[in-house]
């Protein structure tokens, strides 16, 4: 971490973006002695999903102190809603005329880097950043090829304190990633050989930080196979976990993490025959024997980090199935091995009320 003062642009006046929890731990003044050298001013507290009248209140502070640059340390929500920042700052509007594609980004705008404090984002190696409208529920990326970050610092000792809850949340929709990216429709060489590897360290090192927070060795793995992760489902694209997480965690307010861990077992049960041959690959890089032992672990692992079966608890209804079927549609659901007709989506929504 002490590497950012080395990375930034020389003479850069900087909007440092926390989290809450990085104000509490200690961390913000330690980071406030990283950028001595840099003028910098601080905004804290994004709420979690972004929603677009936070991001703008992001933008407004930044646009009225003329910032060069962002520093953003925290979850995927801080990270999510820096970057748009830093692609918006420079350009006129708002964020809702980004998202509603009313207005597009024309090529790079701040300098921009990324510090996650979760193993499971992935943010840091992306180019989207997911925001939710709370006046429509929807929720989706503004996305655009200059948005990768231009530093993103993985160091796991920024994950020591994450408190248990969003380690094994934010864990699990980092397997998830890894997973997806490693079956999508789009998947390549590279892609495939960074998810595989990001699922062998997530596997194994998820139950390990999960049962001692302290251990170090697998907050390391962790933090690499989430970022591995990313960088794999970046070109890959995802599946339909995630086209299904964001209208249903949007309009239930379900946080991202958990979201996916409901669905991760019910979609693999459903992928599970068109995409066997993968499944048994991951399988077998995981010491499992074989796809159905593969899927079983995960599930019995959703199981033991109480993850619920349903979205019982977060008061789903049938009345949110229309709004679901028409905003699952996105480039996550297309990538998914196989394609779903809306009478299969509906089933798998029953089965989760
Ligand atoms: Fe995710």
């Amino acid at each position: 971490m002490e590497k950012l003062r080395d990375c930034l642009p020389k003479g850069a006046k900087v909007l440092l973006a926390v989290g809450n929890h990085v104000k509490k731990s200690g961390l913000l003044e330690r980071l406030m002695r990283i950028l001595a050298d840099f003028e910098t001013v601080v905004f804290c507290g994004i709420r979690a999903e972004p929603p677009l009248p936070e991001v703008d209140e992001l933008i407004g502070f930044g646009r009225r102190n003329a910032v060069s640059a962002i520093v953003a340390v925290g979850g995927g929500s801080v990270l999510d809603a820096a970057k748009a920042a830093a692609a918006i700052i420079p350009l006129d509007g708002t964020v809702g005329d980004y998202f509603y594609q009313r207005k597009a980004i024309p090529g790079k705008g701040l300098f921009f880097a990324a510090l996650p404090t979760t193993a499971g984002t992935g943010t840091e190696a992306t180019p989207n950043s997911v925001l939710s409208d709370p006046d429509t529920d929807i929720k989706k990326s503004i996305r655009h090829d200059s948005m990768f970050p231009d530093l993103a610092i993985v160091d796991p000792e920024l994950t020591y304190s994450c408190p248990a809850d969003l380690t094994a949340h934010s864990g699990l929709d980092a397997l998830t990633q890894a997973i997806e990216s490693y079956i999508s429709r789009n998947a390549n060489t590279v892609s495939k050989a960074l998810a595989a590897r990001a699922v062998q360290l997530i596997f194994a090192a998820l139950p390990k930080v999960c049962a001692d927070l302290n251990d170090k060795n697998a907050r390391r793995d962790m933090a690499e196979g989430s970022m591995a992760a990313a960088l794999a489902f970046a070109q890959s694209g995802l599946g339909a976990v995630h086209g299904l997480g964001h209208p249903i965690g949007s309009k239930l307010h379900v946080p991202h993490g958990l979201c996916c861990a409901i669905l991760l077992p019910k979609i693999l049960r459903r992928n599970q025959d068109y995409c066997s041959e993968a499944l048994d690959e991951l399988a077998l890089n995981c010491s499992c024997a074989g796809g159905e032992f593969f899927v079983e672990k995960i599930e019995k692992l959703c199981r033991d980090l109480n993850i619920p079966a349903d979205f019982r608890k977060f008061g789903m209804e049938r009345e949110i199935f229309p709004f679901v079927l028409k905003n699952c549609r996105s480039g996550s659901m297309r990538s998914n091995p196989r394609s779903f007709e809306d009478g299969e989506i509906i089933e798998i929504l029953e089965s989760l009320l």
